[in-house]
């Protein structure tokens, strides 16, 4: 999309009253226009969060200070992200966090639990709390229609389902402790390990009516791990609010992805809203 297009499309979800605008990719940093979209983002009233890998980011100075928070992938300790992200990642994303942290906004790290990384969960915690940042861990997910199948890597990152539990059990049990570095909730853990336990995939209620995903071409999709499929309209071609209110009924496999922990919390559940209420507190009494 280009640029014109992205503010018209923000335009017309801030009418219908949208709160949110979550900047993902692909590498959203690779835009050149990026400062200008997310300042467009900010007038129109709306929270702007962005995921990156880090390493453009002394490039975007100047549009950073319109994001609300940002998203910062880490796949593990040093080697384990640099086997998977390339030689030298590493370094670049801690001084990327310590950067955005001294801009004063909230950072988080933002971590797929694979084969390679699934015995390493403590020191990723470990790492993630000499930061004084919290972590959003999630399985690498295997969506049919998602990006992941569509990469040989992501077949290597597929992990053996006795250790993932045994994680799963070890971050179940760190939310029952009162842990504060691990933002998912708890009910989403356990809704993944009954899924992977069971071979049953959990459904959301919400997608394509709460929260959508825009394609890079401007199709509106339920969400992001649907983005791919070519059925959804495409806002630049009959207006964003037409194509997102006529998303169809979505008649997915279900998934085990954070959008799970979300959709939950769209939902109200109250252990899942007081969970992200106590993250919200513990933000509001550092800054
Ligand atoms: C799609 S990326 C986009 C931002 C950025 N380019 C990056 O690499 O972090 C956003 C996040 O999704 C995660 N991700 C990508 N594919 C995934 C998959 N199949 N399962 C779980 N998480 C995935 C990435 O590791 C990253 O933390």
């Amino acid at each position: 999309m280009t640029t014109e297009q992205i503010c018209r499309m923000i335009d017309q979800f801030a009418e219908l009253g949208t709160s949110r605008l979550s900047i993902t990719g692909g590498e959203p940093l690779l835009r050149e226009d990026f400062t200008e979209v997310v300042k467009y983002a900010r007038e129109k009233g709306l929270f702007v969060s962005l995921a990156t890998n880090g390493s453009l980011i002394e490039k975007h100075i100047d549009g950073l200070k319109y994001v609300n928070s940002v998203n910062m992938t880490l796949d593990g300790p040093e080697p384990v992200h640099d086997q998977q992200r390339g030689k030298g990642n590493f370094k670049k994303v801690i001084r990327a966090v310590e950067l955005i942290k001294k801009m004063g906004i909230p950072v988080y790290i933002v971590s797929v639990i694979t084969k390679n990384n699934c015995t390493n969960i403590h020191k990723i915690l470990e790492l993630a709390r000499s930061l004084n940042i919290k972590v959003l861990l999630q399985p690498v997910f295997f969506a049919e229609q998602s990006h992941a199948n569509n990469l040989e890597g992501y077949a290597n990152a597929r992990y053996d389902d006795k250790i993932m539990i045994e994680t799963l059990d070890y971050l179940i049990r760190l939310k029952e402790e009162g842990d504060q570095s691990v933002i998912l909730s708890k009910r989403y853990y356990m809704n993944v390990k009954k899924s992977i336990a069971s071979e049953t995939k959990i459904k959301c209620r919400n997608a394509g009516s709460l929260f959508c995903t825009i394609s890079p071409d401007g199709r509106v999709a339920p969400c992001n791990l649907l983005v791919r499929d070519m059925r959804w309209l495409n806002g630049n071609e009959v207006g964003f609010k037409k194509a997102f209110i006529n998303i169809p009924e979505v008649n997915c496999g279900g998934c085990i992805s954070s959008f799970l922990d979300i959709d939950d919390l769209y939902s109200l559940k109250l252990d899942v809203a007081w969970n992200y209420y106590k993250h919200y507190l513990k933000l509001l009494t550092m800054s």
